[in-house]
């Protein structure tokens, strides 16, 4: 049974708050997933009232809504209260206090959500704290950040030093909303579950590890924000590092939220700190420039809406990286990710080692393809391992076969849960599982500063690729050796 709380979303009317929050609050309520007594409010400067604002939201939600019953969205707007206030005024705060203090339906428990620019999270964090509510001592406090957590290594560390002068680590919640993907958890579950793979999954076996994140859309409406961000900070920090965490981890002790942070974070601190020299020899980085997308013509990186003319912000990263530890030592783990690529997916590949003998050398299946495993995140959302089978008939013929462990069907998922649906209920709940320690961000942080450094002293030139593409084709040196190739789909010889 879940505490009742008051769930505070700080930038209520944004993006976020209109296509995430408030939409996995509602489908939350509607399975009967939240609290009674849950009420959620939702600070912004305009000027809403509690009335106008449930409108509003109900203009957004009504998509939704018609999908199930008539009662669902009164009853999730009756949980909707707005509160008009301005980050930047402490009087905001004061006021702030004594509405979740005199509101007679306001549960004791609180949420405060900030879905806000990370500039803002330290002095929101301060504000909160300056008016007393950090502290639990009427009921539990919980304040939930969304990545970027910091600009670099040094921001990062000094974030983490503000947020923790103000608040404890069990009251703070960072939020990488991959943790709360259906396969990314599954990534967890089919490797702990399952003794079958467990004498493979190591240096022995498996030649290499590809982690792939690409997207057809480009910056959308995001420029300022990507501007400063670019595709290793906005992907690979936090959502690629999070799944090679996963992948490479040792089982831990047991489910406490504690182990399984332990473990990841050995991980996090045994990859092979690249120096700065070597950068260029562990990762690429590329822009899009004009393309076509299903058929359309885009613009290129630089012809987007308030993108300076001579940006070499990176729409595409890609690096290498290797884990020193007993498991892993000298298994190259690449890491791919870009806008306006070819097609949108997510998904892991591991390509195994060719049998111990080349037994079939002398025949005509002399060249006989290495076992993959392919961890589908989106949109397909399945785990299939590639073996070879002999084809029916006269002769020695081979085929590679997928075998196929499928949540979903190729059409869609009976049900689909939106990551930060978990992630929300956790947040409730208290479980900090699936959210980042502290030290986890910052060693994450430690593996691609070196990378971040010296990219931003290289502003002359920046190489492109045509948008609709798979990358540039130069990433390719990355490669440690030339029968390695990026895995770009699911589909059976999907190099
Ligand atoms: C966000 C990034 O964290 O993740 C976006 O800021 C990116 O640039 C998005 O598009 C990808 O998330 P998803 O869930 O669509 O794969």
């Amino acid at each position: 049974m879940l505490d009742s709380c008051v769930f505070v979303i700080f930038g209520s009317t944004g993006h976020l708050s209109r296509t995430k929050l408030l939409p996995s609050l509602f489908n939350l309520d509607v399975a009967g997933q939240l609290p009674k007594g849950l009420v959620i409010l939702c600070v912004g400067r305009k000027d809403w009232t509690t009335d106008s604002w449930r409108k509003e939201v109900g203009k957004w939600l009504e998509p939704a809504a018609k999908l199930v019953d008539s009662q669902s969205l009164p009853q999730f707007l009756a949980r909707l209260h707005y509160f008009k206030g301005d980050i930047a005024e402490p009087a905001s705060f004061e006021q702030l206090r004594n509405t979740l203090e005199t509101t007679a339906e306001f549960p004791s428990n609180q949420v405060f959500y900030l879905s806000l620019p990370p500039a803002e999270y330290k002095g929101v964090a301060r504000s909160l704290a300056a008016v007393g509510l950090n502290q639990e001592s009427g009921g539990w406090r919980r304040l939930v950040i969304e990545k970027p957590f910091g600009y670099d290594l040094e921001d990062a560390e000094s974030l983490d030093h503000g947020l923790r002068r103000d608040f404890d680590e069990h009251q703070l919640f960072r939020i990488d909303h991959y943790l709360g993907k259906e396969t990314v958890q599954n990534v967890f579950l089919f490797r702990f579950a399952n003794i079958m793979l467990e004498p493979l999954w190591n240096r022995n076996f498996i030649d290499h590890v590809q982690i792939t994140h690409c997207e057809s859309a480009g910056i959308e409406d995001r420029a300022s924000f990507y501007e400063g961000a670019g595709a290793l900070r906005d992907m690979i920090q936090s959502h690629l590092m999070q799944m090679l965490a996963l992948v490479a981890m040792e089982p831990p002790p047991n489910l406490d939220a504690e182990s399984i942070r332990d473990e990841k974070v050995k991980v996090l601190k045994s990859i092979r700190p690249i120096p700065k020299n070597a950068v260029h020899a562990h990762a690429f980085r590329a822009q899009y420039g004009r393309g076509h997308i299903g058929g359309q013509s885009v613009p290129g990186y630089l012809e987007e809406a308030d993108i300076p003319a001579h940006s070499t912000t990176e729409t595409y990263a890609a690096m290498k990286l290797y884990i020193d530890n007993w498991r892993w030592r000298n298994v190259p783990f690449y890491l791919r990710t870009g806008k306006r690529m070819a097609r949108h997916g997510s998904h892991i590949a591991i390509r195994f080692k060719h049998p111990p003998q080349q037994l079939f050398r002398e025949t005509p299946i002399h060249d006989i393809p290495q076992n993959w495993l392919l961890l589908g995140i989106q949109p397909e959302q399945c785990i299939r391992a590639e073996v070879q089978i002999r084809e029916p008939g006269i002769g020695m013929r081979t085929r590679t076969t997928q075998l196929d462990a499928s949540t979903c069907t190729p059409e869609g998922c009976d049900y689909k849960l939106d990551a930060y649906e978990t992630l929300l209920l956790d947040v409730i709940e208290g479980d900090h599982s699936q959210y980042l320690r502290s030290d986890e961000v910052t060693w994450a942080w430690r593996v691609v500063d070196p990378m971040l450094k010296v990219w931003a002293m290289e502003r002359d030139f920046i190489q492109t690729y045509p948008a609709g593409t798979w990358g540039p084709v130069e990433a390719n040196r990355l490669f440690e050796r030339e029968d390695q190739c990026w895995r770009n789909s699911m589909a059976l010889d999907g190099c």
